[in-house]
């Protein structure tokens, strides 16, 4: 890594120093406002413990949904900063702004290893212009910042970029080096046999990932509605599939491009219609029938897939194999996420990027047995795509 981070700064720079701390505290709410899934907040735990153990004034900023550019109770911050309480032994409160004199006059009040949680930065109309006097205000509440967001990294925002003009020294935290570690060096730099597997519903989505992944993987394995793309590309009936026409031509360049390293679903899980599951049923790839459509790869495929794994030693994985949602179409996904789980135990690195394939690890219970599931959606693709990342290159040089 070759940005400064927590571990360059000695531990007697802590203690009584406000440490102004970008989280992608964006969590997904219940219908009452509480917090419906914590581990983006469990996931910055390392970084804001580790701070306020050595006696730092802890402030952690973070968006939360989409507001218009100003207030919305729907997305206040309490509600999240009431959660962080319950995670950590230190003292959290929380203050109703971002960005003004008030926010900064409220860091003053804290003690050494306290925690104070900053309203919603998007609050901010300027926040996502990424506001040169909303940068320098947010500023004010710090002596020192540290970004643990990666789930925002690729946003170049005043709370992720602009801010790093106006505060240093300017780090990365835990979660975030521990992202980079692994989507990055451990991709460029993998154990062989290197295997991705990509799925998702469309192959638009995915194009620069593949193209990024290719060189460097010894197997790509398809999955998901995209596969269908491949499907019409080899000239087979896709039925009433989710086919992308304009990305056809494209799904043909990349799969002669590819050659044996590319991967496509040998058989289909089909069903006439998402909303009758009970008439699912797998045929092989040539025979999707005309009235139905493909929701999940089939077991043939399966078995082969959890074979590749099972013979990999570097493993990453982005997108659902079918609706993961509805099941029975949820079989190829969970698959995948138990194949890797035995491939972690017999030392393989495995990767889940963000975003459903980091849901369905999730809800199959499997996340502690993965090397790594990212926190990012669009910022792990981004990453993965070789992309480089205005929040990551903000921060200070080696
Ligand atoms: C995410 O959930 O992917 C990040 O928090 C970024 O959110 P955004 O897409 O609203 O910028």
């Amino acid at each position: 890594m070759n940005k400064k981070t927590l571990k360059d700064l000695p531990d007697a720079f802590f203690r009584g120093r406000r440490a102004l701390t970008r989280v992608d505290f964006n969590v997904p709410l219940d219908a009452d406002g509480s917090v419906a899934d914590d581990t983006r907040i469990r996931a910055a735990l390392p970084t804001i413990d580790y701070m306020a153990d050595r006696g730092a004034r802890v402030v952690l900023f973070s968006h939360l949904g989409r507001p218009k550019g100003g207030p919305d109770p729907r997305y206040s911050m309490a509600s999240v900063a009431r959660r962080l309480s319950e995670l950590t032994k230190h003292p959290v409160r929380f203050h109703g702004s971002s960005g003004d004199e008030a926010a900064a006059v409220a860091t003053r009040g804290l003690a050494d290893g306290d925690i104070l949680v900053l309203e919603n930065t998007r609050f901010h109309a300027g926040e996502e212009k990424n506001d040169d006097a909303l940068s320098e205000s947010f500023a004010a509440a710090g002596d020192f910042f540290v970004n643990d967001a990666f789930g925002s990294a690729h946003r170049a925002h005043s709370s992720t970029a602009g801010v790093t003009a106006y505060l240093k020294p300017a780090v990365a935290g835990f979660l975030m080096e521990k992202e980079l570690d692994y989507l990055g060096t451990a991709v460029a730099e993998p154990k062989r046999p290197f295997v991705a597997i990509l799925g998702g519903a469309k192959v638009s989505g995915k194009i620069d990932v593949i193209e990024a992944l290719l060189p460097k993987v010894d197997g790509l394995l398809v999955g998901g509605a995209m596969a269908c793309t491949f499907f019409r590309a080899m000239g087979l009936e896709t039925g009433k599939s989710l086919v992308e026409p304009d990305r056809v031509d494209l799904a043909r360049s990349l799969t002669d491009r590819a050659g044996f390293r590319l991967t496509l679903p040998h058989d289909a899980t089909v069903a006439p219609s998402l909303d009758r599951p009970q008439l699912a049923h797998a045929v092989r790839r040539d025979a999707i029938p005309m009235d139905e459509a493909m929701f999940d790869i089939g077991p043939e495929t399966i078995a082969s897939y959890a074979r590749a794994i099972a013979s990999a030693n570097t493993v990453l994985w982005n997108g659902p194999m079918g609706v993961f949602e509805t099941p029975p179409f949820d079989a190829g996904t969970l698959a995948i996420a138990q194949a890797m789980a035995e491939a972690t135990g017999r030392g393989a690195i495995t990767i889940v990027g963000g975003g459903d394939s980091a849901a369905a690890v999730a809800r199959a219970g499997l996340e502690d047995r993965m090397s790594h599931v990212s926190t990012g959606g669009g910022a792990s693709l981004e990453y993965l795509e070789g992309k480089s990342l205005p929040g990551v290159a903000a921060l200070e040089d080696r």
